[in-house]
């Protein structure tokens, strides 16, 4: 049986199910959106995410007006969906038997129509009608503040079903999809040892202090991956053998020539996430959903690497991905992907174009590492991390923590993506000791030590920058270069609401200080500082020119709104010579360096509150030797 074919079985199936005693027949509830309204989560990651005010009784399903349904009602206690979900939980999983970022989630769902009785033996039905025998299940075992679900035990007795386990917390209970949520025990369905179906009982809403309180109604939350149920049903070994991924593996094949497709089981995963993330409208940035796109796509990209080789050409994606558009596309909740079809392409082509030359050459450069004779005697990186570690087990040689952070500092290289190269080797570098690497660099040159700048005696003093002599004119320059690739990285990764309200540059530091409401977050900071060390690489132009005023506001150029300007400016940009792309734009009067690559290397030090929406971020050179 084709999954086409399952998911039609299973909306028909429950459709046809419920009856006035049970609060209605399923009605068929199309897919929601990957972002989801809840903004408690990044991407949806369950059928029930869409419903989750009908449980807490926010919503009625008899007269509020559902999203998905264009605003009518459900009409019934009871809904039946096939959801988009995506888990980056299983994003490291990926490529084993059963895992995937992306799935499809077959669900059905009642809010205070039907409970366990009923739920257990629709699922038990549904599974006999296409053919599948239950191998064993589990449920819930109780603990001190949940009771054992005798109830469920005995539904699955009367049934038929002998083999019934029961499990723990970790297991059997369904926890809320974000911060705070309905939660409760659950039954899961295992057939040849796979989990297929997990049902939830709602009998709780879970509140942020982790605290359990009865729902008025309960309610049924069920989830099955339609991916595991075509492996079982197509009796397949594993979820990338069925239906649903062979012809996207075949469309690889025919441009790459035959390979084990074990190999390609990330790219295949990857590759249909990203292209149903950018369908519903995500597109690749350093934040939030936008970051796990990226992380996909360049994942990807690693693996094709990996086992494929180098040319890494953005083109071998494209007949890929048109076939997943096109076998996507034809079920009717997917129509978004043909309709998009065009952008989707593009956006893939433009992210996977831009990644492959630093990944060639940063890939390069770390063969290079690993096969230099010093390393295999020098270094240690030890395996398993750090806290799964016994003293003096495991040393294998490989590249030096330094080396990784100088891979990252030139290539723009994130430690995960060096990890997953390391992986390989089966090695691992630690978060810790890489960390440590950075604050090495860091350390910059405490030589010019605390200087008191008077009115007089300075070469340079424009109010915002301060050099005594020469010497100290270089540094301040290139700090001020890089306050403009700082304030550029703010807005990218923290919102273009984000505005200079100060600045003030000395040879030891930019002290810059902007619009933002809160602490910036350890990433955003990792973030920030990457962005302004890949413009520093990426050895951007600074040329200004000079133009009105109103001219250069008109092309976006960024400026002080306290700062007074003649009518004629100059308008300083940091832009890739070979693309023309502008990273930076700016009114300001000077003096900066010729191309960012003098600015040698950016990181981030204090961070404080100057007043109500208001912070304060200083920011240093690294030490160059
Ligand atoms: N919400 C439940 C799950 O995702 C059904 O497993």
């Amino acid at each position: 049986m084709e999954s086409q074919e399952l998911r039609r079985r299973f909306l028909e199936f429950f459709s046809a199910q419920g009856g006035p005693a049970t609060g209605g027949k399923h009605t068929i509830v199309p897919s929601s959106s990957l972002v989801p309204d809840d903004a408690s989560v990044l991407l949806t990651t369950a059928g029930m995410q869409q419903f989750k005010p009908y449980y807490t009784g926010e919503a009625d399903p008899m007269s509020s007006p559902h999203q998905t349904l264009g605003g009518k009602f459900l009409g019934s206690r009871n809904a039946v969906s096939i959801q988009k979900s995506f888990r980056t939980s299983d994003i490291d999983s990926v490529g084993d038997e059963t895992h995937l970022t992306f799935f499809e989630m077959l669900g059905n769902f009642s809010f205070g129509g039907y409970f366990k009785e009923e739920a257990i033996r629709l699922a038990h039905e549904f599974l006999k009608e296409i053919g599948l025998k239950i191998q064993y299940v589990t449920v819930f075992g109780g603990d001190k503040e949940v009771p054992r679900d005798e109830e469920s035990k005995k539904f699955w007795s009367e049934l038929g079903v002998k083999d019934i386990r029961e499990e723990g917390r970790e297991d059997n209970f369904w926890g809320p999809t974000g911060a705070e949520g309905p939660c409760g025990p659950t039954t899961e369905l295992y057939i040849n040892n796979t989990e297929v179906w997990n049902i939830v009982f709602n009998e709780y809403y879970c509140s942020k202090d982790k605290k359990l309180r009865k729902l008025e109604k309960p309610g049924v939350d069920t989830g099955m991956g339609l991916e595991r149920l075509a492996m079982v049903v197509q009796g397949k070994k594993n979820i990338f053998e069925t239906d649903l991924f062979m012809s996207i593996f075949s469309s690889i094949i025919e441009i790459i020539g035959d390979k084990p497709i074990e190999k390609l089981r990330v790219i295949a995963d990857h590759l249909r996430a990203s292209i149903f993330l950018i369908g519903d409208g995500i597109r690749p940035s350093n934040k939030e959903a936008g970051y796990i796109l990226r992380r996909l796509i360049r994942r990807a990209m690693l693996n094709h690497y990996k086992y494929i080789g180098a040319g890494l050409d953005s083109k071998f994606y494209l007949s890929p991905a048109e076939e997943i558009i096109r076998i996507y596309g034809k079920v009717p909740d997917y129509n978004n992907l043909r309709e998009e079809k065009s952008v989707i392409l593009e956006v893939l082509q433009k992210e996977t174009d831009r990644f492959s030359k630093t990944l060639e050459k940063g890939l390069t450069e770390f063969q290079k590492l690993l096969s230099r004779e010093k390393n295999k005697k020098k270094y240690a990186v030890r395996w398993p991390p750090k806290n799964l570690r016994k003293k003096s087990a495991y040393t294998i040689n490989a590249i030096s923590p330094k080396e990784a952070f100088d891979l990252y500092q030139s290539y723009g290289f994130p430690l995960e993506l060096i990890n997953e190269l390391l992986a390989e080797h089966a090695l691992f570098i630690d978060r810790e000791e890489f960390d440590e690497e950075f604050r090495k660099h860091q350390e910059i040159s405490r030589a010019g030590k605390e200087r008191k700048f008077g009115g007089h005696g300075l070469l340079l003093d424009t109010g915002e920058l301060k050099a005594a002599n020469e010497e100290e004119l270089k540094v301040v320059t290139r700090l001020h270069t890089a306050t403009h690739l700082l304030q550029a990285a703010l807005r990218k990764v923290l919102g273009e609401s984000v505005h200079q309200a100060g600045s003030d540059i000395t040879p030891e530091r930019t002290r810059f200080d902007f619009t933002f409401d809160r602490k910036l977050t350890d990433e955003e900071v990792r973030q920030i500082e990457f962005l302004v060390n890949e413009a520093i690489r990426q050895n951007l132009d600074m040329g200004y020119k000079e133009m009105p005023f109103q001219e250069a506001v008109a092309l976006g150029a960024l400026y002080s709104p306290r700062e007074k300007y003649p009518d004629v400016v100059k308008v300083y940009s940091a832009r890739n010579p070979e693309t023309g792309d502008v990273f930076s734009r700016e009114l300001c009067g000077g003096p900066h360096v010729q191309h960012t690559r003098e600015v040698g290397g950016f990181r981030i030090g204090k961070q404080e509150a100057v007043s109500a929406g208001v912070r304060r971020i200083r920011g240093h050179l690294l030490k160059t030797s």
